[in-house]
């Protein structure tokens, strides 16, 4: 049984006034949420406030993106040592808006994901392909070659320590999800494709669905069985949008609970 997880992405978005009053908010919304994980992933400028006010809660942060090697002359790069020095547990890896605005490529986003591991936090490994991929039924192909950038270099066991995430190009930022379907058909096929090289890796691994998730539509893509949580936008900016996304997590996941106890 995998826990639902919900991640907040950030991205360029915050200030401190901002955020002081979006965590204060999160903290006494998800406060008696305990059937699943969340997580805030800030801009590395706010880490130290977001450490400071998540610290002792049950919400866990994170960074957006890290750099594959340690100190250095890499001027404007953050270090993996750097991060868990304000107690980062999760890293974004691979992000399309990274691929597509700062030319990361499978094999720099494989770096990066495993400095990440090698410094005791956990990637969220981003995968997805555009709507002219997935127009031309090319879907399968882009997200397999993605998955495969990792497990052909590292092997399978290295997802036992990461999270990975759908995230397609055209439902995010969109307002155009995917469905529950669509996003589930993906999910089976990365779920099956891990499974090829060891089963025990791929039942226990937590794939997030991303790109336009909302309070409204968030249990329903939850409810499907190999969708394990979200990773979210726009809607991870407003307590009012997140907090109902995070109980749709905890929902789901005692719904999974006890489907299997019946
Ligand atoms: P939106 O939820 O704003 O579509 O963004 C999704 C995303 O890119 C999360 O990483």
């Amino acid at each position: 049984m995998r826990r639902k997880l919900v991640v907040g992405n950030w991205k360029m978005n915050g200030s401190i006034a901002i955020n002081k009053a979006l965590l204060e908010a999160l903290i006494a919304g998800v406060r008696k949420l305990d059937n699943s994980d969340y997580v805030v992933c800030a801009p590395y400028p706010y880490l130290c406030q977001t450490q400071q006010l998540l610290q002792g809660t049950n919400i866990a942060w994170g960074a957006q993106n890290l750099c594959s090697t340690d100190n250095g002359a890499l001027t404007g790069a953050v270090a993996p040592h750097m991060l868990v020095d304000y107690g980062c547990r999760y890293v974004i890896i691979g992000h399309s808006e990274r691929r597509a605005l700062f030319h990361e490529t499978d094999d720099t986003a494989a770096a990066r994901f495993l400095a990440a591991q090698g410094a005791g936090i956990t990637p969220i490994f981003c995968m997805g392909e555009s709507a002219e991929e997935r127009d031309s039924d090319w879907t399968e192909y882009i997200v397999g070659r993605q998955l495969d950038s990792l497990i052909r270099r590292f092997g399978p066991y290295v997802l036992n320590n990461a999270v990975l995430a759908y995230e397609p190009l055209w439902a995010v930022g969109s307002d155009q999800p995917a469905t529950p379907e669509q996003a589930q058909e993906v999910h089976t096929f990365i779920r099956k494709r891990i499974a090829r090289c060891d089963a025990e890796v791929a039942a226990h691994v937590r794939i997030l669905y991303g790109g336009s998730v909302t309070a409204e539509n968030a249990e329903g893509l939850f409810r499907m069985p190999d969708i394990d949580g979200g990773l979210i936008g726009r809607a991870s900016l407003r307590a009012e949008d997140f907090i109902p996304i995070c109980r749709a997590a905890d929902a789901t996941t005692v719904q999974g609970l006890e489907a299997l106890i019946a």
